[in-house]
């Protein structure tokens, strides 16, 4: 996590910046701690979803509406649930104050009423937990009205309670290399725990079977507790918790470590704890897809013995709400559909258990999420609306893939084909096959599949409804071949688990693009500006169905919506007065044309 960018200059080398530099091989040593009790995601599910910054009561709704139905196993309810600093700025929710269920994003009733929800539509949840420090500032009073000061929680912690390293200037981390530093110094000004005495020990415990108690099924630990909690303190913590619905009685744990050659601290270290987050996949698929590493994407075919994290410890992403911030991964806003194909990638390949990141647009590093935090989609993408948010986890695409995970389960990859490097097929044993086209031309090929013969639905650009795909539709010959052709940029899957025949419009395979509206508009008090437009998600020029704009920065009215690929489009502003009639703008209707992928501004004036 980044607490505050102003301090991060004073760190020298962000520690991910330099974990994801290095993707020297590191030794891969055991855990001390107890033995696990459930590793990765149990059962035919298979797929963590992290909705970063979505309150609790849309996480509610999300599993709900669209996680439990989709498969997705776990969604990681997003940012730490306990009382925190205060603060609009996203990090604020990475600085504790106290332990009291009540967050930015909703109190200890909302919280419960997420967990039982999300279980009710068979979706297990996992808190963002920090463990290790509490706030970087001076003073203030908490989400929860609690007041506190720097080394001073009133009732949590006191001064004594805080390591105090004398080991570096301000006591903060200087040198990585330096084990002391890194476990007893504080990163950017974090008052940091420790366990003399054990007082840290026993509050966390309680906290977490506050949590048990509610239903959390896992915990993600925040990068602050590995790293800089030795793997033994957390082991004692982890030894006393439970969660009754995982199977194995225990908590499933993923945990954020750095992995940069050097460091006197490395991931191997944590393997007994749970799963370890593997920063190396995130920075190796950004290489192979960006074209930065020459080999491609055909250098991903083995992932184990690379000295990784083993693939059954491992937990992999594209991106996580940090990377994304600080460009060392791939985003949404990648060019050519990179970032959606590498994120059926990690979907399709069987190394670690994948996590599909959500999240939002933003312009500014600290930028908190749009709505306050109130999580919304449209069917296949962003809410439009006021939103802002992505909902990579809604993207046709990523859906399918999902589907296709859980499907192929456990099936040994095999067949891999790569012609070139910017292209690669393989199957997943006789159950699913993709092939993923990374070059900037169609590929047509034949290709060889363990799949029994019958025709099949392409997941990634449609589904199999009643026998018809509404996407492409295949036919694999018996002896398992089938032609197809794989768009630019695209990628197609099949599975035995959606069968069909036909060949449909699809719902397009690619992830919406992001569009901002900046409108100009002058406005008397009760006078508002709204989108209207040709297409569904800009309300099929109906006024009652217009997005409204925000007038933060009037007079530049703003939106953004989340539209489909390669689509042109129609639109109009208009003002809604305050007695509820509507003004247009004159014609003649204005029109844009979205792109492949990423982000497109417009700016106009009103007309
Ligand atoms: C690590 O654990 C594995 C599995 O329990 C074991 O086979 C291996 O010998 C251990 N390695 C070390 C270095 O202790
Ligand atoms: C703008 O679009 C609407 C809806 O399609 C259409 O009725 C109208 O004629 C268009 N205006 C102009 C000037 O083309």
């Amino acid at each position: 996590m980044w607490p505050s960018p102003a301090l991060l200059p004073a760190l020298g080398l962000p520690w991910l910046a330099l974990a994801l530099a290095s993707p020297t091989p590191t030794q891969i040593q055991n855990g001390t701690a107890a033995p696990v009790g459930s590793r990765a995601p149990a059962g035919a599910k298979g797929v963590i979803v992290q909705l970063f910054e979505w309150n609790w009561d849309s996480v509610a709704a999300e599993c709900t509406a669209f996680l439990g139905p989709a498969g997705y196993a776990f969604v990681q309810a997003v940012s730490p649930p306990q009382e925190h600093v205060a603060g609009a700025q996203w990090w604020t929710a990475y600085q504790p104050v106290s332990y009291v269920l009540a967050s930015r994003h909703g109190d200890e009733a909302q919280f419960a009423r997420m967990v039982s929800t999300c279980h009710a539509a068979g979706v297990r949840v996992l808190a963002d937990t920090v463990w290790n420090h509490m706030a970087g500032g001076a003073a203030g009073t908490g989400t929860a009205g609690s007041p506190w000061a720097h080394y001073d929680y009133p009732g949590v912690y006191r001064d004594q309670d805080f390591h105090h390293c004398g080991l570096a200037p301000g006591d903060d981390i200087a040198d990585y290399t330096s084990r002391a530093q890194v476990q007893t110094c504080q990163l950017v000004h974090l008052a940091d725990t420790r366990d003399r005495n054990r007082p840290r020990r026993a509050t966390l415990a309680a906290y977490g079977k506050q949590a048990s108690r509610l239903g959390v099924d896992g915990l993600r630990l925040e990068r602050g507790e590995n790293v800089h909690m030795p793997a033994s303190d957390i082991a004692a913590i982890l030894s006393r918790l439970t969660a009754p619905g995982t199977g194995t009685g225990k908590p499933y744990v993923t945990q954020e470590v750095s992995s940069s050659a050097g460091e006197a601290v490395q991931p191997g270290e944590y393997v007994g704890n749970g799963d370890v987050q593997e920063f190396r996949y995130t920075a190796a698929l950004r290489d192979a897809f960006s074209g930065a590493d020459p080999g491609g994407i055909a250098g991903l075919r083995e992932l184990e013995g690379r000295g990784w994290i083993p693939s059954a410890l491992a937990n992999v992403f594209v991106a996580n709400h940090d990377t994304e911030r600080n460009a060392v991964s791939l985003t949404p806003a990648s060019p050519a559909s990179t970032y959606l194909l590498a994120t059926l990638f990690s979907l399709a390949h069987p190394y670690g258990t994948p996590t599909v990141l959500s999240s939002y647009v933003f312009s500014a590093f600290d930028e908190g999420a749009p709505d306050g935090g109130a999580g919304a989609c449209s069917a296949t993408g962003g809410a439009g609306a006021e939103g802002g948010w992505w909902c990579q986890h809604r993207w046709g695409a990523v859906k399918g893939m999902v589907g296709w995970r859980n499907w192929v389960g456990n099936a040994a990859m095999e067949g891999w084909v790569a012609p070139r490097a910017d292209r690669v097929a393989f199957g997943r044993g006789a159950r699913g096959f993709v092939a993923i086209n990374n070059a900037d031309a169609p590929w047509g090929a034949v290709f060889a599949t363990a799949l029994p013969a019958g025709g099949y639905c392409d997941v990634v650009g449609g589904a199999s409804v009643g026998g018809t795909c509404t996407g492409a539709g295949f036919t694999v010959a018996p002896g398992g071949t089938f032609a197809a052709t794989v768009p630019a940029r695209g990628a197609i899957a099949i599975h035995t688990g959606q069968l069909g025949t036909g060949s449909g419009p699809g719902e397009g395979g690619g992830g919406p693009v992001a569009v901002r509206f900046e409108e100009t508009a002058t406005t008397v008090v009760g006078e508002n500006v709204f989108l209207v437009g040709n297409l569904a998600q800009l309300g099929a020029w109906a006024p009652a169905s217009a997005i409204a704009l925000s007038a933060a920065t009037y007079p530049v009215w703003t939106a953004t919506v989340a539209l489909p690929p390669n689509t042109a489009f129609e639109y109009k502003f208009i003002r809604k007065e305050a007695d509820g009639s509507v003004i247009w703008e004159s014609d003649p209707n204005r029109s844009a044309t979205t792109g492949a992928s990423g982000v497109l501004t417009i700016t106009a004036a009103w007309k």
